[in-house]
């Protein structure tokens, strides 16, 4: 197999984005900006080492990070004071080993929803160029000015935002960098290593390879949430088979009407132990005690819970100053206290088998909705609490995911909205993907189940 290196880039403080911890140490989804960027090519056969550099300070707690990647070699090395002089860093480590004709693609860690697709369309293209350059056409018309005086306004059609990777031949890049060291010792000039390769080596042929916009970088705090939502598109789509159900305990609250008995019904159809509990049964979410104690119950009896998964929830659709104070008290209490309590109790269960809390949030999440903002806003922060659970969990093998079911025909959408005139999901369809999203081996998902699995963060419509 031809030898082809990765270079993870991860030697920034994030200073433009100004948190305390550099940026691609921040979580997305239950991982690290940083494991998501290396993740697509650890997982790609094609790749057969890594090197990773990062700021001396974080070399210890990256070799933790990484210590259970044991599939191909990962060398954690220390980077230096510019982007330049961390690649420089990573091809002087490497010089010792490599082959000069070796592929090397250079990553930045702030990308963290790279394409498996990219990345093998860069590998392919050093077939065909000197060194390749990953770009998205620009969007913006693209000024150039100095002092404030535009001197030249190029043609859009011929303008592209790089991204990552970059792909080189290693004797190549490594001759430039020579160079580019030799006139500036603080390669403190080029803002990546395609820009170093063009002056110091203007003979090379870079290709452009179409990248993707989702391959955004984190560079300011207005990305994160536009990467969050990224993320929460990426995993909507569970499709495991639930084939693999045999023998799982699951409990479900909200169990015993709409979604939640029929993922019960399914489960049980699979083979799995599927528990439905509700208010109806005398467990109400609101009591710590009783869930407590009928947790404890099925784990003994069952051996274990692989699984709890919470679909309580109600609404009453009315405006804020037409609710009674009690009303708002039991919207608070059902649709988040509840919440707190089902995870609280959940966590000694899920703790012990590696397993997994299913929440339920609700479109409305996105926008608040007129007309029912007690619920819409508690179903927002539902998504806060799936995001800092899956993060506080995640070093101890707990999994925490959340479905937004679209408009389903279940009891409560008929009680609140009548009977509509557009289609609705069935409760069925809806329990698949509870079912799948417990088989999908990851934590901190946003699951939207719609026909299309379409996300619309402006959706009019009251889910
Ligand atoms: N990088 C690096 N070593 C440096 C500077 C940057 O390895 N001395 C890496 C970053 O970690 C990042 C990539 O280069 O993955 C792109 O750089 P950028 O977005 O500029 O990150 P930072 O330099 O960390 O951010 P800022 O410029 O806002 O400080
Ligand atoms: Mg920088």
């Amino acid at each position: 197999m031809p030898h082809n290196v990765a270079i993870i880039l991860a030697g920034g403080k994030g200073e433009r984005l100004g948190f305390s911890i550099p940026k691609q140490f921040l979580k997305f989804a239950g991982k690290t900006c940083l494991e998501h960027s290396v993740h697509v090519f650890y997982e790609c056969p094609e790749i057969s080492q890594i090197v990773l550099v990062v700021c001396a300070e974080y070399i210890e707690q990256t070799q933790k990070l990484f210590a259970n990647y044991a599939n191909k070699p990962i060398l954690i090395i220390k980077g230096g004071q510019t982007r330049n002089q961390s690649t420089f860093c990573a091809l002087q480590a490497l010089a010792p080993q490599i082959e000069p004709n070796a592929r090397v693609l250079v990553h930045d860690s702030v990308r963290p929803l790279l394409s498996s697709n990219v990345l093998l369309q860069a590998l392919c293209a050093l077939e065909n160029y000197d060194a390749i350059d990953t770009a998205v056409l620009a969007i913006d018309t693209i000024l150039e000015a100095k002092n404030g005086i535009i001197s030249h306004i190029p043609k859009r059609e011929n303008l592209y935002y790089g991204q990552t990777p970059q792909g080189f031949r290693f004797a190549q890049l490594y001759a430039a960098y020579h160079q580019a060291y030799k006139e500036n010792p603080k390669l403190d000039t080029f803002s990546d290593d395609c820009g170093l390769l063009l002056a110091y080596c203007p003979q090379a042929q870079i290709g452009v390879v179409k990248g993707e916009h989702d391959n955004h970088k984190l560079t300011h705090v207005q990305d994160l949430a536009y990467i969050e939502h990224l993320f929460y598109l990426k995993t909507s789509n569970v499709t495991q088979t639930i084939a693999r159900l045999k023998d799982k305990v699951i409990v479900v609250l909200g169990g015993t009407s709409g979604i939640g008995a029929s993922i019960v019904q399914i489960a049980t159809q699979y083979g799995a132990k599927a528990f439905a509990l509700s208010r109806r049964m005398g467990v109400d979410i609101c009591n710590y005690a009783a869930l407590e104690s009928v947790f404890c119950d099925i784990a003994e009896k069952n051996g274990r819970i692989d699984a709890i998964m919470n679909l309580a929830g109600i609404l009453y659709k009315q405006p804020l100053v037409q609710t009674e104070n009690a009303q708002i008290e039991e919207l608070v209490a059902t649709n988040y206290t509840g919440n707190l309590y089902v995870a609280k109790a959940a966590y000694p269960h899920l703790l012990r088998s590696h397993g997994m809390l299913i929440l339920t949030s609700s479109s409305s999440f996105s926008k608040g909705r007129e007309g029912y903002c007690i619920y819409s806003s508690l179903k927002a922060s539902i998504i806060n609490l799936t995001q800092a659970l899956s993060d506080e969990w995640s070093v101890e093998n707990i999994a925490v995911n959340c479905v937004i079911p679209g408009r389903t025909r279940t009891p409560m959408r008929i009680a609140n909205f009548g009977n509509e005139s557009s289609i609705l999901l069935q409760p069925e369809f809806v329990a698949r993907k509870y079912l799948q999203t417990m088989l999908a081996n990851n934590t901190g998902m946003i699951v939207h189940v719609s026909p299309n699995h379409v996300f619309s963060p402006c959706e009019e419509r009251a889910e």
